[in-house]
């Protein structure tokens, strides 16, 4: 099967600043691919060349099996959500959708049997008659993504599709986003700066910090590269627990507190209280650490992902996003 996505070597600078560096990658027929990394990693720059809407520096990049430069037949192939909300608040949902339709050339029947569908997809039915401006945030970013497949995309973009959301509103998409991947086999790409939200939806992941893929793989695959979970303990006696436990895991003390590091910490953890209590070491407490796709971005950047500031810009649109 071909990639639905290829790239080699995809690069963007503007001016001196090298915003997309060198990206190679590929993205697979129907998988939830993301795109993980901080404000400025070079997301939508990435998005925006591989939708056509802006061009390369250099290298190159296939999309639904066309090069770059076949923009028309791309931009059929694709639907697009992007970063800031771009509905038409004096419309209703349904006229939005059909407004889309219509740039599409799609023949009004068609389009009345696609706005229901899409519709549905979403769970919008209810309030298609309604005008935008009286849809909540998270109503908005439904009617957007149900918009960007009208026209029956095999690739959907979605970029940053629940920044400025509310936890719930969130989990919310993720379940209609898996949904419309399974039900109408598209391809996504989706970008996000919520590791949680990569990590609970997207079946691969690229990290990527300053316009580079520092890491790629399945969320379990990245998470476990780690090494394992950790389990962290106090006990009074923790310099002679850790002799004990070597040969358990890789063990350290800092800070008076021992971390074992372990294949699956949940069974682990009974075994190390065993050793513990045969000698006599009294644990004081103990804690497991799953390692997360932040822990990840740590080991490679020696940054957490939230450190990088907000711009202005990224604020704005949170605060529009959550009216
Ligand atoms: N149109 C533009 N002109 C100049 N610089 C830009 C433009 N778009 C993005 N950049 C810069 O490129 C880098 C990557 O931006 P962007 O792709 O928007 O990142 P992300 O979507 O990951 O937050 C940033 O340093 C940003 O300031
Ligand atoms: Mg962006």
């Amino acid at each position: 099967m071909k990639p639905a996505i290829a790239t080699k070597n995809l690069t963007k600078e503007f001016g001196r600043n090298r915003a997309v560096a060198s990206i190679s990658l590929e993205i697979k027929q129907g998988e939830i691919f993301g795109l993980l990394g901080p404000n400025g990693a070079g997301k939508t720059t990435t998005i925006s060349m591989l939708s056509t809407l802006i061009q390369p520096t250099s290298g190159s990049a296939q999309v639904s099996g066309f090069g770059l430069e076949r923009q028309d037949e791309i931009r059929k192939a694709i639907g697009i959500v992007f970063q800031d909300p771009s509905l038409d608040d004096e419309l209703t949902g349904k006229e939005n959708l059909d407004f889309h339709g219509r740039l599409y050339h799609m023949p009004s029947q068609l389009r009345a049997i696609r706005i229901s569908a899409v519709l549905k997809l979403v769970g919008l039915e209810d309030k298609a008659g309604q005008q935008v401006k009286t849809y909540s945030g998270g109503m908005k970013r439904r009617l957007e993504i149900a918009r960007g497949l009208m026209h029956h995309p095999k690739i959907l973009f979605l970029d940053e599709p629940t920044l400025g959301l509310d936890p719930q509103t969130r989990r919310g998409i993720w379940d209609y986003i898996s949904k419309l991947n399974q039900r109408e086999k598209v391809t996504i790409i989706l970008t996000t700066h919520y590791m949680e939200e990569a990590d609970a939806l997207c079946d691969r992941i690229a990290i990527i910090d300053r316009g580079k893929i520092i890491a790629l793989g399945t969320p379990t695959s990245l998470k476990d590269s780690l090494g394992g979970d950790v389990l962290v303990i106090e006990a009074i006696e923790v310099e002679k627990l850790a002799s004990l436990l070597n040969g358990t895991g890789k063990t350290k003390i800092t800070a008076g507190q021992l971390s074992v590091t372990v294949h699956n910490g949940e069974r682990m953890a009974p075994k190390l209280l065993a050793i513990a209590a045969k000698h006599k070491i009294k644990i004081t407490s103990l804690s497991l650490k799953k390692p997360t796709l932040e822990d990840v971005f740590i080991r490679h950047t020696g940054r957490t992902i939230r450190e990088e500031e907000a711009s202005p810009l990224d604020m704005m649109r949170v605060r529009r996003r959550a009216r």
